[in-house]
Order: C-alpha cells, then sequence, then structure tokens
C-alpha cells in the first residue's frame, strides 16, 4: 500500500500506512481525519474503504485550501473522490457544523504541537464513544523530546487530555500511537437527532439568542398561552 502512495507528497512511513490501511479495512466508521494535506493517509484509507467494499462515512479536514485542492485531484485520479469528503476547516469549526458526529476512528495529523493537538482533541472527548480508535501521527517523533521544540508535543498533548484518563494504548506503528477508548459515550447513543449539518451561524450572539433561548421560551410558553400557538 504505501508503494501505491509513493507520489503524494506527505511524511508517512511504512509501517503508519500498512496499520492506516489495516484500520480503514476492520475499524468500525465513522472516520475522521484531521490533516489532509496533499491526501496521502486519506488514500490510504479510501483504498482501504474500496478494496474492503466498506461504505463508511468519512471525513477528512485541513485548513490549506491549496493542500486540500490537491489532495481532491489525488483522490479523483485514483477514482477515490466519492468515498471521503474534504472539509476545509478546523475539528473545532467541523464540530460546531456537525455538532452529533460520532466518529469511532479518528486520525490526528494536523498542528502537532502540544497546544494543537490539545485544541483537536477538545471536541472529540463528547463525540468519540467507547470502543472508539485515535490514531496520532508524529507520536514518536524525536521533536517531541526537544523543549525548545514548540511545534511538537504529541504525547505531552495526550498526556494532558481526557485520552490518558478514557483510553488505554494499543501500541505504536510506524511513527504513530494508537489507543483505544475503553472509558466514554455510549456507542449506541448516537446524539438527540438534530440535523446532521447545522448551517444556523451559532457562533453570532443575535442567532443563538434566538434559536436556544426565544424559540424554546415561545414554545413553552405555547403550550399554556393559546393566543401565541397560531403564530
Ligand atoms: C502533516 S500534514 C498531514 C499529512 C497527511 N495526513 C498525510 O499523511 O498525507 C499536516 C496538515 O495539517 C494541516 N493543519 C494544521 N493545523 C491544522 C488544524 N488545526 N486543523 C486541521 N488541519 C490542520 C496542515 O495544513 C497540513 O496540511
Amino acid at each position: 500500500m504505501h508503494d501505491a502512495v509513493a507520489s503524494i507528497d506527505g511524511w508517512l512511513e511504512p509501517g503508519d500506512s500498512m496499520k492506516l490501511y489495516e484500520l480503514g479495512c476492520s475499524t468500525p466508521g465513522p472516520f475522521l481525519e484531521i490533516g489532509t494535506y496533499r491526501g496521502k493517509s486519506t488514500t490510504v484509507l479510501a483504498t482501504a474503504l474500496r478494496d474492503a467494499e466498506r461504505d463508511v462515512e468519512f471525513y477528512s479536514l485541513d485548513i490549506a485550501a491549496d493542500d486540500l485542492a490537491r489532495a481532491r485531484a489525488a483522490l479523483a485520479e485514483r477514482g477515490l473522490a466519492d468515498r471521503v469528503t474534504l472539509v476545509r476547516g478546523s475539528a473545532t469549526a467541523f464540530f460546531r457544523a456537525l455538532p452529533e458526529f460520532r466518529p469511532r476512528f479518528v486520525f490526528i495529523d494536523g498542528d502537532h504541537s502540544a497546544k494543537g493537538v490539545g485544541r483537536d482533541l477538545g471536541p472529540l472527548e463528547t463525540r468519540v464513544p467507547e470502543g472508539g480508535m485515535l490514531l496520532f501521527h508524529d507520536f514518536r517523533n524525536p521533536r517531541n523530546q526537544d523543549p525548545r521544540d514548540r511545534a511538537y508535543g504529541v504525547p505531552q498533548a495526550i498526556g494532558a487530555s481526557w485520552v490518558a484518563r478514557d483510553c488505554e494504548f494499543a501500541g505504536e506503528f510506524g511513527c504513530a500511537g494508537l489507543y483505544r477508548r475503553v472509558r466514554g459515550p455510549d456507542p449506541d447513543d448516537t446524539g438527540d437527532g438534530r440535523a446532521g449539518v447545522d448551517l444556523i451561524g451559532l457562533d453570532r450572539a443575535g442567532v443563538r439568542v434566538l434559536v436556544q433561548v426565544a424559540r424554546p421560551v415561545k414554545r413553552y410558553l405555547a403550550r399554556y398561552v393559546p393566543m401565541l400557538r397560531r403564530r
């Protein structure tokens, strides 16, 4: 598999590619990848889904539009474009748009600083269910051990997060570290049934007050005040 993606730029080691392919073939979805870059790891996962004839929801995020365009081209060239949805944005923005998304496999390969990995793990805490798998790229990278290198701090971020509390270590593969969640949200709880894509900008205070306060109050009052029911 590693050779099949050799022409796509990226930093995957053969052991990373092999594990990604294996997880792509067998791990329950949905999948989320943070850090698409030119689509090397995305292609490995999408190829695994195709080879294993699996219909799994798969989103891949990146903040860089030019890299996403190249990833899109790499996937299209291989006939894999319909296996993954590429999204421009951070994990925080993604979950603001899809608050009900519950990934069971997450490949974390975006911002490798302790702060960046910690930020990506934030919205995953309430979304990755028990049994979910997290694969951290650059888990074993010498740069993590250099305190002057602020761009790398993957194990440090893991150690300071809910992953250290709720997950068990499942091994090193290439330079990646795999964790399995053993305590977490019920895997059968698929959320509260809200729309999958919430297009209302809840980050705007006015919209938030309307949606989260004014409308529920009006709905509540309408139960007791007949005049309000027809509006
Ligand atoms: C190491 S590369 C990803 C490599 C890719 N997974 C592969 O194996 O081919 C890291 C990517 O993460 C993106 N990135 C950096 N910070 C990010 C963030 N906060 N959220 C999403 N992507 C981010 C960068 O633009 C870059 O393309």
